[in-house]
């Protein structure tokens, strides 16, 4: 049975109410974390601390909770839903506004809610053969290192790559890549692994942090660096990466094949590091 937790009380998601009038329903107006759960133990919490703290003082959110505070909050979270890997779905909204106005108070109590869901385990089929990915022009906003809970650009540019038959959406914004509908995006060219580079158009992945630093301290040359829809479609590997999915090897791009049509050797090293790191935060000797 899940216990949730919102606005300073652990519940069963049944019990767990929050008014029409929140500006998070009426709005979409909150920003959200994703954080994986390895063994009982948060990975990279600070990072997904400090990128909350970012969005929500990006959209004028004053922070409910002090560090300590969202430490205990998880703790107690994670003490009532043991699990092996899983992650916790953080959310955090303006709060109820006596009328519906799009301006807004100051004076607003932000509402916190997190849950915990178990991470499925990784389809075998995904490392061997990888996945089909489709491009898309990139309708979202300017504001797009803003982790906000409003999806639905997002939410339109992930189905219409599943109706596609694809796993994943690569947005296209003024001719070059930028990230997934909901991943970041890498590509390897001679050996070299690029990335984007974080500003306004893409999400700062935590999951893009750790893979840079595992490229970083095992001598794996990288560079951040804007990928234009050519290199994109020239590229050796192309992967996408999220908290939830960790690396995902893109083998087919608009139905053409990516390098030789298998997930590539660069994927494969550090794929094993990830999986490494992954070990070592289970085993608490990291985070
Ligand atoms: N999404 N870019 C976008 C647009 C994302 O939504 C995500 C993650 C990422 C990867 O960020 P990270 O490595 O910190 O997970 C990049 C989460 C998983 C989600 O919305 O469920």
């Amino acid at each position: 049975m899940p216990i949730i937790y919102l606005n300073g009380k652990f519940l069963p998601p049944e019990q767990a109410m929050v008014s029409v009038m929140d500006r998070g329903y009426l709005f979409g107006d909150g920003v959200y974390e994703v954080i994986p759960v390895y063994n009982g133990k948060a990975f990279r919490l600070d990072a997904h601390l400090k990128r909350l703290h970012n969005s929500l003082s990006a959209i004028r959110i004053r922070e409910p909770m002090s560090t300590a505070e969202w430490r205990s909050m998880i703790e107690g979270l994670l003490e009532r839903n043991p699990g092996a890997d899983q992650y916790i779905y953080l959310q955090v909204t303006r709060g109820v506004a006596p009328k519906r106005d799009h301006a807004f108070d100051d004076s607003l109590v932000p509402a916190v809610f997190a849950m915990v869901n178990p991470i499925p385990p990784a389809d075998p089929a995904v490392a061997r053969d990888g996945i089909k990915t489709i491009t898309l022009d990139d309708i979202r906003w300017h504001a797009c290192n803003i982790k906000a809970i409003t999806l639905l650009p997002n939410v339109l540019l992930r189905q219409q790559a599943i109706d596609a038959g694809a796993a994943e959406a690569i947005l296209i914004r003024n001719g070059y890549a930028t990230e997934g509908a909901a991943s970041n995006l890498f590509i390897v060219k001679r050996g070299l692994l690029i990335t984007p580079p974080k500003g306004p158009q893409l999400l700062p992945g935590i999951t893009r942090d750790v893979i840079l630093e595992l490229a970083a301290n095992n001598a794996l040359p990288y560079r951040e660096a804007d990928i234009s829809e050519a290199d994109l479609r020239d590229a050796d590997e192309v992967w996408m990466t999220s908290s939830t999915k960790e690396i995902l090897p893109v083998t087919l791009l608009d139905d053409k094949p990516v390098g030789d049509s298998k997930p590539g050797a660069v994927y494969r090293r550090m794929s094993a590091l990830y999986g490494e790191y992954k070990e070592k935060v289970r085993r608490g000797e990291a985070a």
